[in-house]
């Protein structure tokens, strides 16, 4: 049985600036992933990362408080200040590293405008920011000569005595099933975009990591706040990046109004994102929009422009839609992008089980609370990537390894057997899958209300029911993704079910979670965390404070 002191799940932003911490810190690391790192969907990220350097005249708090209103106060405000406070660090480490952020006029590191804030503090490598941050972390777990388990399917955190011991793994390649002894684990499995249909997160956002963790007796927090951006393209929902409104572009509705004028005078297009992609469905729902879509304008910046800031928004309009963006307005409407909530950790990382660590999208420190500021992604997986390595240190030191009992592997490979013996007349995974995701766009949307998160877990649960029908149809053992996709139906299952359990459970309007029942924020009773479980009984919510330090909600104009 392989070991190793700390062991990643996810090679993404948040999993390779954790391993390579955790090289640094002496350790005996390695990362399990099930794509190629640069595969990773941190690669997907577009138009950049949030820092207040002094040495430019900004301030932390200035970051701080606009992640914090952003937040909609739900945000823990000690983890934010930590946040904002590394940032100006953990920025130039990455130059440092190799990233090559655009540059201005005078050849110094160059800022755009991001949504929620006043202050121009988002550094960018043209509309590619996380595909060049990702690979240029991978070359450094390069030089490190990491361990990576590459194409590896991690389906089950192993606990003895309360503690995380290890994983079980299939090696996707090969098909074998092994077990895996860690003294640590650090989750860094990426969002779970794909429970939604559809989404602006790659195919391989299952949310895996949030369902191993809650199997482990993790809790997690705040999972109805799933974020909706406001520019996806119209029919496939590819991602136009934040960063266009950044340069100067505009939204219209079919009158050719800049409509943002009535719902945020003040920040107008940069608003954030909660509010302006209710503004857009405003406009789209009283019969302003065009084939259920308002238009993004950039035909005033001029193709040069547009093509040197943002090239990669041009190739993708030209492509899919035949537009050139200098020439046309493109359709786009609000998509599902991001998911606030996840495993609860504390600000180093540390989840409520012993050994057990997330960071990144699949981690909840809470630094984004019911709303996050566009570029603050980026940011939160570098530095509490780093963090939680660097915290685990001290639990590896007091800890021995401990075999995985042999039981929990024979166990595992049954299951998947069991998968694998399943009659023909069954169900595929894949059309379970999907109906899941639309019904959960339909149910936890933009707008939400009781009617419709019941709609929507009804609708999970019944495919929970269905998932013991599934066929599987290859029965092999090599890169079988058949039987991939099925696990990752599974975890998808429990994902979801957690999310209606918050929604359900959260009765006001906050940030991302607008309930057309329950217009009002309602802080008396709902300057809460939600607090998911699974056990014997279902899904369980509590609630937990949310920590204030210098900021007392107020009411969110923008
Ligand atoms: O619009 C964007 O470029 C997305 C950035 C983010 O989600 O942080």
């Amino acid at each position: 049985m392989s070991k190793h002191d700390l062991l990643i799940i996810g090679a993404g932003l948040a999993g390779l600036r954790a391993a390579v911490e955790g090289v640094r810190q002496g350790l005996n690391v390695a990362v399990i992933t099930k794509v190629h790192p640069v595969r990773s969907h941190s690669n997907a990220a577009q138009g950049g990362i949030n820092a207040a350097l002094t040495d430019r005249g900004d301030d932390w708090r200035d970051h701080a408080f606009s992640t914090i209103k952003g937040s909609d106060y739900l945000a823990d405000q000690d983890a934010v200040e930590i946040m904002c406070k590394e940032a100006g660090d953990a920025l130039i480490e990455l130059e440092h590293m190799g990233v090559i952020f655009s540059r201005d006029d005078e050849g110094k590191l160059g800022t755009r405008a991001f949504g929620g804030q006043k202050k121009a503090r988002t550094f960018f490598v043209g509309a590619i920011t996380g595909s060049a941050m990702l690979h240029v972390l991978y070359e450094q777990s390069v030089k490190y000569n990491l361990s990576i388990y590459e194409e590896w399917f991690v389906t089950k955190l192993v606990k003895v005595d309360g503690k995380c011991v290890g994983v079980i793994a299939i090696d996707m390649k090969t098909g074998k099933v092994e077990s895996i002894s860690a003294k640590s684990i650090v989750i860094a499995t990426g969002g779970a975009g794909r429970v939604f249909e559809p989404s602006t997160n790659a195919i391989i956002c299952t949310g895996d990591g949030l369902s191993l963790a809650l199997r482990a007796g993790a809790e997690l927090m705040d999972t109805e706040m799933i974020q909706y951006h406001p520019t996806t393209l119209a029919g496939n929902g590819i991602l136009l990046s934040e960063a266009a409104r950044g340069e100067g572009a505009y939204l219209i509705n079919s009158e050719n109004e800049r409509f943002m004028e009535r719902y945020a005078p003040d920040y107008m297009e940069l608003a954030s994102r909660d509010v302006v992609s209710r503004s857009e469905q405003t406009e789209i729902d009283e019969g302003r929009g065009i084939n259920g879509c308002v238009l993004l304008d950039m035909r005033h910046l001029g193709k040069i422009f547009i093509e040197e800031r943002l090239g990669y928004l041009q190739e993708v309009a030209t492509e899919f839609m035949g537009i050139d963006l200098s020439e046309k307005p493109i359709p786009i409407k609000p998509g599902m992008h991001y998911i606030m909530g996840g495993i609860k950790t504390d600000y180093n990382g540390a989840t409520s089980v012993p050994g057990l660590y997330a960071a990144g999208e699949c981690a909840n420190v809470s630094v984004h609370g019911a709303n996050r500021l566009g570029a603050n992604s980026l940011l939160d997986t570098v530095v509490f990537g780093r963090r939680s390595a660097v915290n685990s240190v001290e639990w590896v030191k007091n800890n021995e390894f401990i075999e995985i009992p042999d039981e929990i592997l024979i166990s595992e490979k049954k299951r998947f057997q069991s998968l694998f013996d399943q009659p023909s007349s069954g169900i595929r995974p894949g059309k379970l899958r999907l109906e899941m995701a639309e019904s959960m766009t339909k149910g936890i949307g933009v707008w939400r209300d009781e009617k419709s998160i019941n709609n929507a877990w009804e609708k999970v649960k019944n495919i929970r029911e269905n998932y013991n029908n599934i066929f599987l149809d290859d029965k092999g053992k090599v890169y079988n993704t058949d039987l991939i996709g099925a696990l990752e139906l599974d975890f998808m299952i429990d994902v979801a079910e957690s999310i209606c359990a918050g929604a359900k459970a959260r009765k006001e309007s906050r940030g991302a979670h607008f309930r057309t029942d329950l217009k009002d924020r309602d802080d008396k009773n709902w300057l809460k965390h939600t607090l998911v479980e699974k056990n014997d009984e279902g899904f369980m919510v509590k609630t937990s404070d949310v920590k204030i330090t210098d900021w007392e909600p107020e009411e969110r104009v923008y």
